[in-house]
């Protein structure tokens, strides 16, 4: 048995929850990890690096998640929905420049009804039939997740958050439930959709052993696809002292999970980019292999504002998007025109 934890897992063997954790528990920045995940990301999926249209639709929400900055209690927050004109506007911009998934994502929002989603997704699906669409519109019930993928949806991004009850009582409010959050992803699974889950990255009270809890919570659901970013804080929320995520640990998190799931659609995430000048490169390197820009309008972007300084640099444009291009053909990698469907 080869006695690297690193090798071991790249070889395609759990490890012991002792062997995570150590894995876990130091930010040292670690080029092997690096290296062997980003030889695993290679044997699956080439240099190819999907791009996602990311549309923020609207940043109302009635939730009221103790790190994000949209949550229902900041009334610093202004709020705005796109209307269907301007959401399909986002398509269309963003078809023109190679995108062929579009991401749209919100807070949860009661004025958008399933009668209205359903209606969003079945036109974006007639006018773009090429294209995939991704939901990340939170909890519903089995019923809504079943009208949304009738109504032509493809996948749906919905992190977990921690599979700590304990520390996901610490996050949020007492009126949700763990528990509820995982019902949602197995009945989205079941019904079909593509599935992302997902953590963040050192949010007030987590450790190593959490991340644990998480790898194995993952390793049981199999999602296709799994977000994680460092936690950022956001001044007008009951952890605006807190401190912030840490570069290093997320970019060894995103290898272990490379290195354990070969074929899952890893996004290089915003909060990556914001925490470090050149944090999506340092992400694709260490095994990530899906960049998120954002399609939506300039002057609401930086009204969804999940935690401060959030990266400004859209997709919506040629420029941006000839620089991410170029940024990532820097990092060694090749952005593709393509659904980008899991392997
Ligand atoms: N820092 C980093 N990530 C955050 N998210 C929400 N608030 C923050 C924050 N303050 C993440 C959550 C959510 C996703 C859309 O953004 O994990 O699921």
């Amino acid at each position: 048995m080869n006695a690297d934890p690193a090798a071991r897992l790249a070889a395609q063997r759990t490890l012991s929850d002792g062997e995570f954790v150590g894995l876990l528990s130091t930010d040292r920045y670690d080029a092997d990890l690096f290296a062997a995940a980003d030889r695993t990301r290679r044997s699956v999926y080439g240099t190819d690096v999907y791009i996602r249209g990311l549309i923020e639709f609207t940043n109302y929400c009635k939730n009221n998640c103790l790190y994000c900055g949209i949550r229902r209690d900041n009334r610093n927050a202004s709020r705005y929905r796109l209307s269907g004109e301007e959401i399909l506007a986002c398509c269309e911009a963003g078809w023109e420049l190679g995108y062929r998934t579009f991401v749209l994502q919100g807070g949860e929002d009661p004025y958008f009804t399933d009668e209205r989603i359903c209606s969003l997704v079945s036109s974006i699906k007639e006018r773009f039939p090429d294209c995939a669409v991704t939901l990340s519109i939170g909890e519903k019930s089995r019923a809504s997740y079943q009208a949304y993928f009738d109504a032509g949806a493809d996948r749906y991004l919905l992190r977990h958050e921690t599979a700590d009850p304990g520390l996901y009582g610490r996050l949020h409010p007492a009126e949700m439930h763990l528990d509820n959050r995982i019902r949602c992803l197995y009945d989205l699974k079941e019904i079909g959709f593509a599935v992302g889950a997902g953590m963040m990255v050192g949010p007030p009270g987590q450790t190593a052993a959490h991340l644990v809890e998480d790898l194995r919570f993952l390793e049981e659901l199999q999602p296709q696809m799994i977000g994680i970013g460092p936690y950022l804080t956001h001044r007008d929320t009951p952890f605006a002292r807190e401190q912030n995520g840490s570069l290093s640990l997320t970019l060894r998190l995103l290898a272990v999970l490379r290195l354990m799931f070969p074929r899952a659609l890893i996004p290089a995430t915003t909060a990556l980019g914001t925490i470090h000048p050149e944090g999506r490169e340092l992400g694709l390197k260490a095994g990530a292999n899906v960049i998120m820009p954002n399609l939506s309008p300039a002057d609401v972007r930086k009204k969804y504002e999940l935690y401060e300084n959030k990266l400004r640099v859209g997709g919506d444009n040629a420029a941006d998007r000839s620089e991410l291009e170029r940024r990532v053909e820097a990092a060694g990698y090749r952005v593709v025109v393509d659904r980008g469907d899991p392997k």
